[in-house]
Order: structure tokens, then sequence, then C-alpha cells
């Protein structure tokens, strides 16, 4: 793989280069640099969150960790990397991996944190607040021009085969992880003993995880991003929520699976299953010129469907969607773009770069585009018994059956998430 891998990293970097290139001449920019950014110490402390570098400098440069360090591009010569390396025996030095890449860079190792000559006229683009922040000099320039962010912003939607590959081998690692979670929960494990579990099968430690993994038994499965992971295990275990990922080269997967547990009601499973079934005609349906709006309408129209095959409600399809019971049942997006990262940017804008936000009735979608060849999506339908959700629906006549809903609510939710890549005649599902 690695050798294939090389050479589509080179034909996207030279892609990118003529990309921007373009671009400058267009906005008559004599350069454009990207700050690839900084972790700041908590307030008072020494010690630093985990960080992750600007997506649009991890576009090219695989080094998704990398603070303090700036690649300018030019219009005549290749691409200039200032990677931050200090002289610093309390860490291990900064090291260039022996790839291919390297050679397509002038590479100028730094040994303090520098801001790169750069003249009147160049685009600086990246967190210039931490920069000035933290001290940094701001060099001359235009500092994160609206136009050009788009125009950047517009190249990562439409992934290369380089970026399939990275989050096709991203998705690999995650689904080894995915199933250690699985087997943990088989053997009655605790919450923190399954992110162990996947953490180890997905070989990663936790601060490199592309977002924290979601971990959620029981009603913890409703909890849309719940954030802990409690020590011991419950006595009854109705569920089981994994909601996780992996970087490779920066590029993220982000899958989530449900599992039954040996005390839910059997509805739960058939519930599951129904989900299942729901993302897999979503993404059959997947195909260039696809609105994902109309996508994720059609989600709740599966999901009507669902909750009136399994009795939980006891009206029409149309009703339930009109009054809000699938929005109530389901309070996310369908999806999102992916990529470096996990929300990737450009979701809520047309081709042509005009803003299209969210519906009204749906302000949680975080991607409203007609799909294209090259865009990288996730489908992840999701249906949970949420308290704070439900609660106004139980003072009204509406026909949901609630001895069901109850017998669930242990349960927590379900969610379902695949990552997919649109293809000239369809899609590829990248989740294996
Ligand atoms: N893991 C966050 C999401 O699915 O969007
Ligand atoms: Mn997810
Ligand atoms: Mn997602």
């Amino acid at each position: 793989m690695s050798e294939t891998l090389h050479r589509q990293h080179k034909a996207h970097l030279d892609n990118l280069l003529s990309a921007y290139r373009s671009l400058m001449a267009q906005y008559d920019y004599d350069s454009i640099a990207l700050y690839s950014g900084h972790a700041t110490p908590h307030y008072g402390d020494d010690q630093m969150p985990s960080f992750q570098a600007f997506g649009h400098f991890v576009h090219w440069v695989p080094l998704w960790e990398a603070e303090h360090s700036w690649l300018v591009i030019h219009p005549d010569k290749r691409p200039t990397l200032y990677l931050y390396a200090p002289n610093d025996f309390w860490h291990l030095p900064t090291m260039l991996p022996e790839e291919p890449w390297v050679a397509e860079f002038d590479v100028q190792l730094c040994t303090d944190a520098i801001t790169p000559p750069l003249t009147d006229n160049t685009a600086i683009v990246g967190d210039i607040a931490a920069l000035r922040a933290s001290g940094g000099a701001l060099a001359n320039g235009q500092a994160n021009p609206d136009a050009l962010i788009q125009a950047l912003d517009e190249l990562r939607i439409i992934k290369s085969d380089y970026e399939i590959t990275c989050l096709r081998e991203a998705n690999r690692l995650a689904m080894a992880g995915h199933e250690a979670a699985h087997a943990a929960f088989a053997g009655a494990c605790c919450e923190l003993d399954i992110q162990l579990a996947y953490l180890a099968a997905s070989r990663q430690r936790e601060s490199h995880t592309p977002y924290s993994n979601i971990i959620g038994m029981n009603q913890h499965a409703g909890v849309l991003h719940y954030q802990y992971y409690d020590v011991s295990a419950p006595k009854q275990r109705y569920s089981l929520l994994v909601d996780a990922g992996r970087r490779f080269r920066g590029y993220s997967a982000d899958i989530t699976r449900t599992h039954v547990g040996p005390d839910a009601p059997a509805l739960f499973e058939a519930l599951i299953n129904a989900m299942h079934a729901v993302k897999d005609r979503l993404i059959a349906s997947l195909t260039p010129g696809v609105d994902f709006i109309a996508l994720h309408e059609q989600m709740h129209h599966e999901l009507a469907e669902v909750m009136i095959d399994h009795d939980l409600f006891r009206g029409s399809r149309e009703a339930a969607i009109a009054e809000g019971i699938t929005r109530a049942f389901c309070p996310h997006g369908l999806g999102h773009s992916l990529g470096v990262q996990v929300h990737d940017v450009a979701g809520l804008r047309t081709a042509s770069g005009e803003p299209a936000p969210a519906p009204e009735n749906h302000p949680a979608l975080r991607l409203t585009r007609t799909l294209t060849p090259g865009m990288v999506i996730t489908i992840e339908p999701g249906l949970y018994f949420i308290p704070m959700l439900l609660a106004p629906l139980r003072n009204t006549s509406l026909p949901i059956n609630w001895t069901l809903v109850d017998q669930l609510m242990p349960c927590g939710g379900i969610r379902v998430e695949d990552n997919i890549v649109i293809t000239s005649d369809g899609f590829h599902n990248l989740t294996p």
C-alpha cells in the first residue's frame, strides 16, 4: 500500500499546488502562508491540552501534531515548510519522516517559534489571534481573507485519491477498535474498560483520537455527545453505543455502532436492525446530484416508518413528521463532511460559495450541499429516547405508544454511522 499511498500523495500535492497558484493569481497574492497553530497551556499551569494542527496545513502535510510551524506556498518555487524543532532536552526532538513527500518541500527546521519573512501581499491563514496572544510576531500580510478561505475550504470538500486512501485506512483501524469494544461489552466490562479495549485494538492513545470517543451504556446511549466513562459496570446491561474514530495521517474515521445488551427488551434489537436497514437504504440512494437536505428529510420519513412498523407511533407517517415527533426522537443531522476535521469545512455553502445554512426546522444539519463525486460524508441515522425532548410530547394527545417508549427508555438510543465516498456512478462505503 505505501507505494500507492506515496504516489497518490505526490499527485495530491501537485494538484494542491496548481490550485493554490491559480488562487494566488486570481486574488493577486505573492504567497499564501498557512500557520499550523499551537496549544495554549492551562491557565496558571505549564500543562497543555491535546492539539491538532490547522486543517489547511494538514491538507498538505501529514504532520497533524506540528505546532508553531508554517507552510508558505509561492507562485514559482517549491512550498517552504518551516517546521518548529526546538532544542529541547525535555522532549523528543522533532524529526521528519523518511517519506517521499518531504522532497516536495523546501524544509527549514526552526529552533524558535518564528513567523517567516513575508511580503505585504501575502495571505496569512490560520489562528492569528492565538499567534498574537502568544507574543508571536505577525508579519506583514493580509490575515484570513474571507474570499480566499472560502476557496481553500472548497478545495477540501472534494477528496483526492490520497485522501480517500487515508480515510479508508482510518476506517479499517477504527473498525478493529469497534470489534474489540463489542467483545468487551459482551464480557460485561464497564465503559472505561470498553474505551481502553477500543484504544488498544485501534492502536492509538486517547489524545490522538479525532474526537472524544462516545462510549455510552444504557441511558448514556441517549446522550448525544456523552463525555464520561463509568468505571464500574451497571447491574443491568441494556445497550452500548460506541461512536469512536481513528486518525490516519490526520484523516478521521467517524463510526458508530449500537449493541444490544442481555437485559434489553426484544424490541430494542429489532429497532437496531431496523436502523441498520435505514442506514443502508439511505446509503444505497447516494449518487452525484443528491440534495443532502432532501436525504435528511428522507431519513425522517424512514424514522416515521420504523416507529409505525414497531408500534411506537399509531398515527400516519405524515403526522409523525409534521408534529415534530421524528425530530424529538432524532434531533441531529443525517451526516456531515469528513476529512482532516471530523466535521469538515464547507458543508454549509453552495459550490459557488453562497451561504447555505441548515433549514430552520433542522438546525443541527451540518451539510446542505448537493453531492458531487469525491465528497466523503457520514450517514448516521439515530433513534433516541431522550427524556428532555420527549417530555413536551407527553402532555399532548399525539398517538405515541408511551408504554413501549417507557420500556425502551433504559436503552438510551440507537445510532449507526458509516463513512461514504461519493463516486461518479454512486458511492463506495469506506466502513468495513
Ligand atoms: N462523532 C461525532 C459525529 O458523529 O458527528
Ligand atoms: Mn460519530
Ligand atoms: Mn459523525
